[in-house]
């Protein structure tokens, strides 16, 4: 880290923020209450900096303690601490190094054998006031090593020749492009995407294989049937959905793959016949939203009643179902359908009853 130097005589006796900068400070203090305005003091010493062609004055920094009603010595605390705010005159174009080990690793030495030759010592300006540097630790930018930080603007992957070529238009009052001065974009590989680049990674046809195995099928539909396909029930590939005996009353059939069937733990709750105006709505209970409805119901799960009476082994078969083990116990859904089916309410029903939770809550996954 470069030696850092206050002057004390360079910034005379005043400074006054420019009109056009009092909106961004009631902008930056409105962000914090009347008791904690010193919290503004970093935004505050940037613009003063910035009204003050690049670097902070002794009176810009007692500018923004009286205005925030703070003692000199704290805003000078954290001037003098970061970096990012100079103490003494820059050039129109400041430069700021990176020496850090990846940046030095890469070149960084070089692009400062630049820097002495065309402008000079640190912080030194040069005599057209157009340019001045510091070296300075990481700038966060070490995947674009070695890297230079110019005014607000980073310019990234420089050698010796293309960070030369910057200075000499900076020099002649030219803007040069930041970013990296390779061919890259960001920081992806040079040259362009070398993986990943299947446009259907990002066309949305994807999507569909993203369903977790064994979740109940969406479009029954679409599903294939083995009974009414002819093909015997032992030849269907035991990854794939078939149907199993069990019917609900809405004369749907579940569908469960073979394996599934084989594999839950548990067992499966009782499946009742229950007319649709006496079933109820269960996404009253929390943790129950319209896709885990329709996957219990497809189960034959209509009532708070029915999920109320689960046994230990009919919480274990239905979690392994619905693929979140310990969720039914986490969110007590036996202990909210007891209360239900008893007539009662629950914090969360009487939120979903008030209209509060309009999808009486989504999935969580
Ligand atoms: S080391 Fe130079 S940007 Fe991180």
């Amino acid at each position: 880290m470069a030696l850092r130097r206050f002057d004390l005589e360079a910034g005379g006796d005043t400074f006054a923020f420019k009109p056009e900068t009092e909106e961004k400070i009631a902008f930056w203090r409105g962000k914090y209450p009347a008791e904690k305005q010193r919290s503004a003091v970093i935004p505050l010493l940037w613009l003063a900096q910035k009204d003050n062609d690049g670097w902070l004055s002794e009176p810009a920094m007692r500018e923004v303690a009286d205005r925030l009603e703070m003692p000199y010595i704290r805003v000078y605390e954290v001037a003098t601490f970061y970096t990012m705010f100079r103490l003494q005159p820059v050039g129109k174009y400041h430069i700021q190094l990176c020496g850090t080990t990846p940046c030095q690793l890469r070149g960084a030495e070089s692009l400062k054998d630049v820097c002495k030759k065309e402008i000079g010592n640190p912080m030194y300006v040069t005599d057209d006031g157009r340019l001045s540097w510091e070296e300075v630790e990481c700038l966060g930018a070490c995947v674009n090593a070695p890297m230079v930080q110019i005014n607000d603007d980073y310019y990234e992957d420089l050698t010796e020749d293309s960070f030369q070529k910057i200075i000499g238009k900076l020099k002649n009052g030219v803007e040069a492009q930041a970013g990296p001065q390779v061919d890259r974009i960001n920081s992806a590989p040079e040259g362009g995407t070398a993986t990943l680049t299947d446009p259907a990674l990002f066309d949305g046809s994807r999507n569909e294989v993203s369903r977790l195995p064994s979740l109940v099928e969406d479009k029954e539909a679409d599903a294939p049937d083995a009974s009414s396909s002819g093909k015997p029930e032992e030849s269907a590939p035991t990854n794939t959905k078939r149907e199993v005996p069990e019917k609900s009353n809405t004369g749907k059939t579940t569908l469960i793959s073979n394996k599934e069937k084989e594999e839950l733990a548990g067992e499966r709750p009782e499946t009742v016949e229950v007319a649709a105006e006496e079933q109820d709505d269960l996404k009253r209970i929390k943790g129950i939203g319209p896709k885990n409805e329709g996957a219990l119901n497809e189960l034959g799960i209509f009532t708070f009643k029915q999920i109320a009476a689960w046994t230990p082994e009919n919480v274990d078969w239905v979690e392994d179902y619905m693929s979140f083990p310990g969720r039914i116990e986490r969110e007590d859904w036996i202990g909210q359908a007891k209360t239900l089916a008893e007539g009662g309410e629950t914090e969360f029903s009487k939120r979903v009853d008030a209209g509060d939770v309009p999808s009486s809550q989504d999935d969580e996954d």
